[in-house]
């Protein structure tokens, strides 16, 4: 039986021996690229070297990439699709072709000395061709003299048998999948429909082999690329499933450990759940890990983030869990991914941290959100009001995708175009009153976030006072969970720095100051001493926010009246933006 690492080891070696270089993985967030928020592919860091550009490695690419894809993550508490996932694949750029990229394959799977897989067990799927590109005869030719039968290739259309680009545009091309014929059925399918590619279980995809020769344009057209390429990709879970005769990618040791945990805690134990939990928590750790200042919140990266922890932490209330998971869950995955994936070990405490503010933000208002939904979906009829659902949202910290998941549990819908349209109105009222703010100013006037942007001026005050009046403010940045705040300064603060920060902001909420507001000029209020690092952004009159023996700034607010209703302050993070930028993370918590 073979390990998830014995089949890693073996795929590189073989391709190796076939003349590919075998290059590192990439971060789950790419580096380069705005189309897209995550890596989906392993293809996806090759895009520039599938277009023509030359590898520095060579023509003959392998390696095993972290992949986040979203688009299946309805299907994930089935036996093999995920979020997060390790991708096997091997490229020519511009080298071999079907042929030799086939037959590849086929030793790999079947070869004694490698997956040994039994041929019988095997069926493959071709491009059927359509408007853009023809049928790929060519490859299931291949198949052929390889000795796939005639009637275990099947012909598809796009939807089945095309793949990428990875974002709008780029490189793409018809594809050949290779499926492993798992003799169990998950869930009931169409008998007559049945076959590769159905949902039902009986046949799983391990191993697609894309021959990207398109380039999809802005303009939505499929022109030719310059070279020829060989783009593959094999999900390392689903493989190891198969050779490890488990029903589910859940039952191999990428994540048993995990699963039994989960069983052990829980009083109404739910296959689904636990297996929706063990993948949105291992999606998370490797997303922190990457700790390319993604954390969980409200927009892109971060509210894919969040739901992800959210809707884990949900699914493990349904398995009657009560404390906390995220953390136990974390941990066990850095023990059994640590050793391939460094980052994990290195990032620890930050991805526990994350998670745990995270898991302690929801669980504050789960249990009554929890409620809420319950009354609403008695009184809405068939569907939730947008209005509703902005509540769960706004209120109660429910992510959008939640509540749908949870009205499809009890047969009902959610007006989704509602809920957008009081969204955009919420924005825009907030964006109305932050017109003249920072340029990344606030975002609402929620409780949480005045109380953060009062903490702001305290935080830039206490900064001058410990490293002194050259600090100044570059950006900041409030959401309800945390403030961030950018200011110049050279180098990374010490702890007793940050503790000295820490104190003083503490020791000015301690001394419950009140917050007094005036209006004057900029130049007025320039005399006093105000701090208006963005005077260029204000108007003839200004207000001027003042903490008597702390702070004195223009701002337009809004802010508490009262020092004391601030909360705790505590840094939570301390970074580098840029040369002599520094960034900081902190949060208030009440007491
Ligand atoms: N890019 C293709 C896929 O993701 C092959 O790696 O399936």
């Amino acid at each position: 039986m073979l390990t998830a690492e014995e089949i890693m080891h073996k795929y590189l070696k073989f391709f190796e021996g076939k003349g590919h270089a075998i290059i590192e993985s990439k971060p789950v967030i790419p580096e380069n690229d705005p189309t897209v928020l995550f890596t989906t592919a392993g293809m996806h860091p090759l895009v520039p070297f599938l277009l023509g550009q030359p590898h520095p490695a060579g023509k003959r690419l392998a390696n095993v990439q972290k992949c986040l894809r979203t688009d299946d993550i309805d299907e994930v508490g089935d036996a093999s699709h995920h979020t997060f996932f390790l991708m096997l694949g091997n490229w020519s750029l511009g080298d071999y072709f079907k042929k030799e990229a086939i037959e590849m394959s086929w030793e790999f799977l079947t070869g004694k000395e490698w997956l040994g897989i039994p041929k019988d067990r095997i069926a493959v799927t071709c491009f059927a061709g359509d408007a853009d590109a023809p049928r790929d005869d060519e490859s299931a030719r291949v198949w052929e003299s390889l000795g796939v039968p005639k009637e275990r290739i099947y012909f598809k259309g796009k939807k089945d048998n095309w793949w990428g680009p990875a974002g709008l545009t780029g490189p793409c091309g018809p594809d050949t999948e290779m499926f492993y014929y798992t003799g169990v059925k998950e869930r009931d399918c169409d008998q007559d429909g049945c076959g590769p590619g159905c949902h039902c279980g009986l046949w799983v995809e391990v191993w697609n082999d894309v021959f990207m020769e398109y380039n999809k344009t802005k303009d939505g057209r499929f022109e030719r690329l310059s070279q020829k390429n060989v783009d593959t990709g094999m999900g390392l879970e689903r493989t190891a499933a198969v050779m490890q005769g488990a029903k589910s990618d859940y039952e191999t040791e990428l994540f048993l450990p995990v699963m039994e945990w989960i069983r052990s805690k829980s009083a109404k134990y739910d296959e689904k759940s636990a297996r929706i939990i063990a993948d949105h928590l291992r999606a998370a750790v490797f997303v922190l890990a990457d700790d390319r200042g993604v954390v969980p919140s409200n927009v892109e990266h971060g509210y894919i983030l969040r739901r992800l922890i959210r809707r884990a932490i949900r699914h493990a209330r349904t398995c009657g869990i009560s404390g906390s998971i995220c953390g136990e869950i974390a941990e066990i995955y850095i023990r059994i991914y640590g050793d391939m994936w460094p980052e994990l070990a290195k990032n620890r405490e930050f991805v526990l941290r994350e998670l745990w503010l995270e898991e302690k933000r929801f669980a504050e208002t789960l249990e009554r959100g929890m409620r809420e939904f319950e009354r609403i979906a008695a009184h809405c009829g068939g569907t939730i009001s947008g209005k509703d659902a902005f509540l769960l949202y706004q209120s109660y910290g429910f992510p959008i995708e939640i509540t749908e998941e949870l009205a499809r549990e009890r047969g009902k819908g959610v007006d989704k175009h509602g809920f957008e349209e009081e969204l955009a109105r919420h924005q825009e009222i907030s964006r109305e009153g932050t017109k003249h703010k920072f340029a990344s100013g606030l975002a609402d006037f929620s409780e949480k976030t005045v109380r953060l942007h009062t903490a702001t001026h305290l935080l830039q005050a206490a900064l001058r006072k410990v490293l002194g009046e050259s600090v100044q403010q570059k950006g900041s940045n409030i959401t309800p969970e945390r403030l961030r705040f950018d200011f110049t300064y050279g180098q990374k603060m010490t702890p007793e720095q940050i503790r000295q920060v820490e104190d003083l902001v503490n020791g000015w909420i301690r001394q419950g100051i009140s917050v007094r507001r005036k209006e004057e000029t900029i130049e007025e209020a320039r005399e006093e001493g105000a701090l208006a690092f963005f005077a260029h952004k204000y108007g003839e009159k200004v207000s001027v926010y003042e903490i008597p023996g702390a702070s004195k700034e223009v701002c337009t607010g809004p802010h508490v009246s009262n020092t004391s209703e601030i909360g705790h302050f505590k840094i939570v993070k301390e970074e580098a933006v840029s040369a002599g930028v520094r960034r900081i993370k902190a949060v208030v918590e009440q007491g």
